[in-house]
């Protein structure tokens, strides 16, 4: 079996590739990426020990792609420029051509090479201003689907599924998935590549260089164990936004299902999130993160909201669910757990990123 990870050397690509190593040790893994993510490069020596195959390349080069000169049997799309802040200082330039022009570069080779095609999504596709719309109630800890209230179509008391709206602005960030999702649906149904599309929510774990852009929660566990100060940023500062968060092993587990039936899934569509029942808000984070690293950190409120912080998101993935019999097994106390063992374990590699 040959499988291809691309931003591969990234946080979710590594942790893809290292089980798909774990799972099938004689498969042929190959990872795939330009090291643009500060920290992608402390993961080669770990591909050399596991004997997993580092291309450098880019997928806004075709060529980098064909270069691979081989065929696989599954390729995961986990390249990006994977924060929602990309491209709103004006420069969109490697956004777009990353997150759009090399998805379309990453379908051409999939449909010619590949069996099986799982592209990495993100649940910013869906509209900030109908996010906003969201009636809330604000508890101690947290925000709150106020369920009293008129709910908008896609909203549940378990979340949002993936009839919610996408029509109207949903970061830059957002836009480029928006964007490539309907390209992976006419290469789908022009040429009938094989590929499946998982929206995902917040996915945090072991092997995220998280910062306050992208992989904020990691970043939480990390400053709590480097004890250094935070800030909870938007929404008045009381730090209540809430994520649900997804362990990278438990996407591993449904993307092994969803390449196992991927020609009867083929165009499918899917939030993929932990859930309402592994959802934090920050301010519960930090009672977690006290209790797992022991440590307390000084965080400084920063009222002021950005144009594209939303308070509450948690992924309604009863479709997955259902397709799948899949269902995360990690809980949040248990990713935050994982986080602080692996910046113990490897405090002499990672504090060069974190502090
Ligand atoms: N982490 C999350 O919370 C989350 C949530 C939803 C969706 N996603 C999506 O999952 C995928 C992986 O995210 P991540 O958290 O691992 O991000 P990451 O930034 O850690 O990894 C992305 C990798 O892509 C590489 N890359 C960037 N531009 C490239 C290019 N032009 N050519 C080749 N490689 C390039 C980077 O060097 C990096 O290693 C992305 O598509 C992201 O949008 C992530």
């Amino acid at each position: 079996m040959k499988i291809l990870v691309t931003g591969g050397a990234g946080f979710v690509g590594s942790s893809l590739a290292m089980e798909f190593r774990k799972c099938f040790p004689k498969a042929k893994v190959v990872v795939f990426d330009n090291l643009r993510r500060r920290g992608a490069e402390l993961n080669l020596n770990r591909f050399k020990r596991s004997e997993i195959e580092f291309v450098h390349g880019d997928i806004r080069c075709s060529e980098d792609l064909t270069g691979l000169g081989d065929k696989f049997d599954f390729f995961i799309d986990a390249s990006a420029s994977s924060s929602v802040h990309d491209g709103q200082d004006g420069h969109l330039s490697y956004l777009v051509q990353t997150n759009l022009l090399g998805t379309m570069n990453c379908l051409e080779f999939a449909r010619r090479y590949c069996g099986g095609f799982v592209f990495l999504s993100s649940s910013r596709v869906y509209s900030i201003p109908e996010l906003l719309k969201i009636p809330l109630q604000e508890s101690k800890g947290r925000f709150e689907i106020d369920t009293d209230k008129e709910l908008p179509h896609g909203l549940s008391g378990s979340g949002i599924n993936e009839t919610f709206s996408t029509a109207e602005f949903r970061s830059l960030y957002g836009a480029t998935k928006l964007a490539s999702e309907l390209l992976i649906e006419e290469y789908v149904h022009s040429f009938g590549l094989n590929a499946i599309i998982d929206r995902c929510s917040v996915i945090a774990g072991p092997g995220q260089w998280g910062t306050s852009e992208q992989g904020v929660f990691t970043l939480w566990v990390a400053n709590h164990f480097f004890q250094k100060s935070l800030s909870y940023t938007g929404f008045g500062g009381f730090g209540k936004q809430v994520r649900d968060l997804l362990h990278p092993s438990d996407l591993f587990a449904l993307i092994l299902q969803q390449l196992d039936s991927v020609d009867r899934y083929r165009g499918k569509l899917y939030n993929v999130g932990g859930g309402m029942e592994n959802s934090t808000s920050l301010k519960e984070l930090t009672e977690i993160c006290k209790k797992v690293t022991g440590n307390s950190v000084q965080i400084d409120p920063i009222p002021n909201t950005t144009k594209v912080d939303i308070p509450f998101f948690v992924s309604d993935s009863a479709q997955v669910r259902s397709d799948f019999s899949w269902k995360p097994e990690r809980t949040v106390f248990q990713i935050v757990e994982d986080i602080w063992t692996w910046l113990k374990h490897e405090r002499e590699t990672v504090k060069d990123i974190f502090l």
